[in-house]
Parts: C-alpha cells; structure tokens; sequence
C-alpha cells in the first residue's frame, strides 16, 4: 500500500505530500478501528439525514449518500472492501470511497469532524456491546443457576481462609457469583446510561455554525432514555475529548472479571484431586505434552490470567487520560485498542466459563464426604449451648475444649460420648450429640441469605425465574 497516495479527504489542501511511510505506520488506526464500521455508517446516514432536512443537502445527494453507504457496509461484510493504511482511520476510509463514488459525499463531513465522529462512533459500539455482554453475563449466570438445581442436594464445606469452615449447600456457593454477576450486570447498566449519550454536533472543539438539528440525529440512533427523551451532550468541549464513558466500562469489566477469576480458581481448586468436588468434561479441558495422565482446567485458568490484562486496560485508559490538555489529542486514539480488548476478553471469559460450567459433574460422593466432616458443625454445638443458657463467649470456650478433647483422643467430634461432653460442662444433655445431624442442621440455616435447605430452594427458584 502506499503511504504516500494523496488523501481525497483529510490532507488536501494545507498539505503538500502524504506522510513517510513510517509515519503513516505509526499514526494509522485503521488496523483497529475499522471495527466500528457499522457504525460509523450509521452515524454518517443519520447526518446526511439531518443535513439534508436542514438543506444542506438536497434530498437527491442525501439519498445517493445513504445507498452509497450502504454499498459500503454491503462489500465491508463481504469482506470485499479494501482498507486503505494510507487513509489513517475507519471515518476516512468510508468518506474517501464513499466521495470517489458519490460526489455528493463531499459534503458529507458538513458540521462535522472526526472528533465529535469518533466520540459517536465508540459511544454507538459501546452500547451495543454493553448489550451483547449482558447476555452473556446472563447465560453465565443460568449456567450456574442451572448447575445448582442439578445439584440442589448436594452439601460442601463451606470455606474461610481455605480452611473448612461451615457446611452450606454447593448452589449456595454458586449463587454467591449469581450474585456478584448480577451486580456486574447493574454496573454494566448504569454506565449504559452515560454511554447512550449523543455527541454529533460538537464538530472539532466548538460546534458549527450551521443550523443542526442534533435531536433528530440523537433520535434516529437511538440515543433516548427510557421515558423516550433525547439525550445530547451539552458542552462539546467535553463531548469530544473526555473518554470517561470507556474508564467506566472498563472498570465494570475489571470488576466482572475479577468475579469472573475468583469462580475460575473455585473451578481450579475444585477439579484438583485434592478436592475433587467436580469433575469438567474432557473438550472443556486440555492435556499435557508430557505427562499423560494430565486433564488441565484451561477455561478456568485463562479467564483467571486474562484478568490481568483486563485491569490492564483501565490502568492504561487512566492514564491517557489524565495529562491530556482540553480538547481532543491525538493520544485518544490510543483508547480503543484498550476498550475493545477488556469488551473482548470479558466477554469471551463469561461465554467460556458457562460452556465448561455447562458441561461439569459433580461428585456428589466425594462432596458428601466432605459435608460429613463433624468439625463443619462445631458452631452449631456452641449455639446448642447459647440455647442452654449460656453466653456465646463461654460456650465457643466450651467447645474449643470439646474439639481439644476430640483431637486428643483421636475422635471425631460426633464420636464423642455424653459423657466425656459432660466432663468439660454439665450443661450438655441427651440431645447434644443430634447437633451433628447433617439433615437438621441444615434445616436450620433458614434466614434471608442462609444456606440452608428451604432458603437456598427459595433463592434457585428466584433466580431461576428472574434470568428466564
Ligand atoms: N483516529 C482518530 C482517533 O481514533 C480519529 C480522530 C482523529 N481526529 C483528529 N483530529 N486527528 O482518535
């Protein structure tokens, strides 16, 4: 390609030659931004829109406008439009071919410059994709949902410091990230809000002076609240240079991610021998080049190192940012490489994550076995004492001696006779040793966000009827 080529729209004019060569290289964006294509001709088709109702346009070029754009869009799809380095960016491509074909194209950069078009462009993208991540956020959280219903019998440790700490129900850990997911989502949602705003129209820094009527063009994109009000940006100043609407989808997504992660290490810990609580089906795992006996939860630990480009990306959208002298700079440029990689990767790791969730076991056995253990119900013996009588502080005094005499004599604490139980307090009776009824004890646990049996039911079916 040459970098050489005259440009039949930026350059002509104040310039007398193309760029060298590694200039051109250097300053392109094309490579990336030609994902915004589609948008960008949506944009373009609205202003011709509006210009030709404002009679910049007569309805004739306004018409060859569109259907030109369209041609456009058509071979782009197709794979069959020629991307030209040359010509920098996506805005520029499409209006210097769209202007070789359309002569009316010429007009088409009325009121309008590539920094209020950018801003457009991106915002238009964004919200698409804010979109599509929300349904795959969403199909994550019905694939954990659905694992849970599976398994809604099935009892784990629940974990603190990796230590044993308190039986709850597997869907109960599950629909702990239901949650974390669904708070991503409401994030994701309310950036939306600042994103769905219309720039078009703040030209280069300050407007124009042409007469635009930025609501139509607003409202032919879509750019309207829920009550149908028309949202414009209102100083275009900050409309073309501040970015904070990419800042606060990637820091939605670095949140996403980092729930995304801590599910993925649950994953890894899970499928390890040592736990084996789950078992992923073999196209969702990988082996070893040299040991053969090896099945490596993969999904689960890129989506876990893949976050750190994700924080990545809003470390460095930050940063851009907060140098840049009012208005736009060209160093914006530098924030969509960013954006569309945390979209990309966070999006990718949501769809990845359910595939595998989708086609996990659980080892109900081995989880039970593990439920089994006595130790996760030493609490509920100290609150057998509190409904004795007795302070809670005593009473974990009390146990903490029970669980000393147990590890002493080599006993579960359930193996325990009433006995040696009364000879740390009288206060134990006949009815102690039935604490360590795995069945009653999770019975129990029935308040607003307990794990028990009939509460954790409850929140299967709420989500269960709130994702479908
Ligand atoms: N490719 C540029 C970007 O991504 C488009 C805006 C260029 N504007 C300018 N005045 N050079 O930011």
């Amino acid at each position: 390609m040459s970098t050489n080529k005259k440009s039949p729209v930026s350059r002509s004019g104040r310039f007398t030659g193309g760029p060298a060569a590694d200039v051109a290289q250097f300053t392109e964006s094309i490579s990336f931004d030609w994902r915004l294509w589609r948008h960008d001709l949506a944009g373009s088709m609205a202003h011709a829109t509006m210009l030709q109702k404002i009679g910049v346009l007569t309805k004739k070029e306004s018409r060859a406008i569109i259907r030109g754009l369209d041609a456009i869009g058509k071979e782009i799809k197709a794979g069959q439009f020629q991307w030209k380095p040359a010509l920098e960016d996506v805005h520029m491509n499409i209006e210097a071919e769209l202007t070789r074909r359309v002569p009316a194209g010429a007009k088409l950069h009325t009121a309008r410059s590539r920094n209020d078009q950018v801003a457009l462009d991106m915002r238009l993208w964004l919200r698409d994709e804010i979109t599509l991540l929300l349904g795959d956020l969403a199909a994550l959280q019905r694939a954990l949902v659905a694992l849970g219903e599976k398994n809604s019998a099935v009892i784990i440790p629940g974990y603190t410091h990796l230590q044993r700490a308190q039986p709850v129900h597997f869907a109960h850990h599950l629909l702990a990230y239901v949650e974390m997911l669904e708070r991503d989502c409401e994030r994701l949602w309310d950036c939306h809000s600042r994103v769905n705003i219309c720039p078009l129209g703040s030209g280069a820094i300050a407007g124009t002076t042409l007469p635009l009527d930025r609501a139509l063009v607003a409202e032919l994109l879509g750019f309207v609240d829920a009550q149908g009000k028309v949202q414009l940006t209102q100083n275009s100043m900050d409309a073309v240079s501040d970015r904070d609407f990419a800042v606060e989808f990637c820091a939605a997504g670095a949140l996403a991610a980092v729930h995304l992660s801590r599910l993925a290490e649950d994953v890894i810990l899970w499928a390890s021998a040592e736990f084996n609580f789950i078992k992923i089906a073999d196209a969702y795992t990988t082996g070893s080049s040299l040991m053969p006996q090896k099945k490596n939860p993969d999904i689960a630990e890129l989506t876990r190192g893949k976050t750190g480009r994700v924080f990545g990306n809003l470390m460095a959208l930050l940063t851009l940012l907060k140098g840049l002298p009012m208005t736009y700079n060209r160093d914006l440029q530098e924030d969509k490489e960013r954006l569309f990689d945390t979209a990309d990767t966070v999006r990718a790791s949501a769809r990845l994550m359910a595939a595998m969730l989708r086609h996990t076991h659980v080892n109900q056995p081995v989880c039970a076995c593990a439920a089994a253990d006595p130790a996760l119900l030493a609490t509920d013996l100290a609150d057998y004492l509190v409904g004795k009588g007795m302070a809670f502080r005593p009473a974990h005094h009390v146990v903490g001696a029970v669980v000393a005499l147990a590890e002493k004599s080599g006993k579960r604490l359930n193996e325990l006779t009433l006995a040696e139980l009364q000879s740390i307090d009288p206060t134990f009776g006949r009815d102690a040793l039935g604490v360590f009824n795995l069945k009653t004890a999770m019975a129990k646990r029935n308040l607003t966000g307990a794990p028990g049996t009939k509460e954790v039911a409850k929140q299967l079916a709420r989500w269960r009827a709130q994702l479908s």
